[in-house]
């Protein structure tokens, strides 16, 4: 494969500062390094950038950072299609989570055009499902599904050319959601796989049925990773921790199921605040989670679980 690595250094969607230097975290990490030595190719696209803006007025008062974050959406939009037409698999590296108002509407136009329905797996402790009038925080990192979904409520948001449909959509690994989020989802046909949900199950059998329902669509399945879906014990860099996240074999299982379904055709790599990492054991995590995707493996010959 070719993978496009595009920086993201995206921080106007929080309110601590430190995800602006994900991107080089990433790198520093040996996130092309890692990847050339599974045998695929690496173009290292650089990080993308905003102009300055004007501020924005919104009734919502508590909204920080709302211009700049609608500006990173056209950016990143094209930055992500643009790289989506490039290579085989653009590897966004944030930045927060409000860059995948960019990064997926663009990979979605890139499926358009190609015939494909775009998928998205949402792997995070929260949904990100706020509109601009219902986040109470007011950190917009929390609003990107909503968004991409095609809710109201983004004015002075660029147009979306090719909403991703919700029944399209697997969260897991969900664990703090606000209420006006679950009313939110309750009315939605995304396929949310909270934490109670894979203590009871696993994720094994709910992720084979999504990937088959991609597998039989012909989809483009675009994986989006925060940090913070990872428990806090395992991956400490992250601004809004959450007790209880999935373990170390849990996330590696995940990604070498993506890595077997050869389905998977982007990923983000989403809220690395390296200024709270701990000797950068958060981002050789994330570094070693994308090698798992990229075809790292135990064995030479299948597992056990494979053979039958
Ligand atoms: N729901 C909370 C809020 O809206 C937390 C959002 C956390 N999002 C994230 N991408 N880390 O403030
Ligand atoms: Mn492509
Ligand atoms: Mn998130
Ligand atoms: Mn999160």
């Amino acid at each position: 494969l070719t993978c496009a690595l595009v920086g993201a250094p995206v921080q106007t969607g929080t309110q601590q500062d430190g995800c602006i230097m994900g991107p080089d975290a990433f790198r520093t990490a040996g996130l092309a390094r890692t990847i050339e030595t599974l045998g695929h190719r690496v173009i290292d696209l650089g990080n993308a950038a905003i102009d300055p803006v004007d501020a924005m007025d919104h009734p919502n008062p508590a909204l920080r950072g709302l211009s700049e974050t609608a500006a990173w959406a056209a950016t990143l939009e094209h930055a992500a299609f643009t790289a989506s037409q490039a290579s085989d698999l653009p590897i966004f590296l944030g930045g927060d989570h409000s860059l995948a108002i960019g990064t997926v509407p663009g990979v979605a136009r890139h499926a358009a055009d190609k015939g494909q329905e775009q998928f998205v797996l949402w792997l995070d402790a929260h949904p990100d499902i706020h509109t601009l009038d219902t986040t109470a925080s007011g950190n917009l990192h929390g609003t990107p599904t909503a968004y991409f979904t095609g809710r109201t409520g983004f004015d002075g948001y660029p147009a979306l050319k090719a909403p991703i449909k919700p029944e399209n959509i697997c969260m897991m690994g969900i664990r703090s959601v606000d209420p006006a989020e679950n009313a939110a989802l309750s009315d939605s046909a995304i396929q949310v796989y909270d934490m109670r949900s894979i203590d009871e199950d696993g994720i094994r059998a709910p992720l084979q049925g999504f990937l088959s329902k991609v597998e039989a669509a012909n989809g483009a399945l675009h994986v989006s990773l925060d940090v913070d879906f990872l428990d806090p014990s395992i991956a400490p860099a992250v601004g809004t921790t959450v007790p209880g996240g999935a373990t170390f074999r849990e996330a590696h299982l995940i990604m070498e199921m993506l890595c077997d379904s050869g389905l998977v055709t982007s990923l983000d790599l989403v809220e690395l605040n390296p200024f709270l990492d701990e000797r950068g054991r958060t981002a050789h995590l994330m570094v070693d989670l994308t090698a798992s995707l990229l075809g790292r493996k135990v064995l030479d010959r299948p597992t056990r679980s494979h053979q039958s």
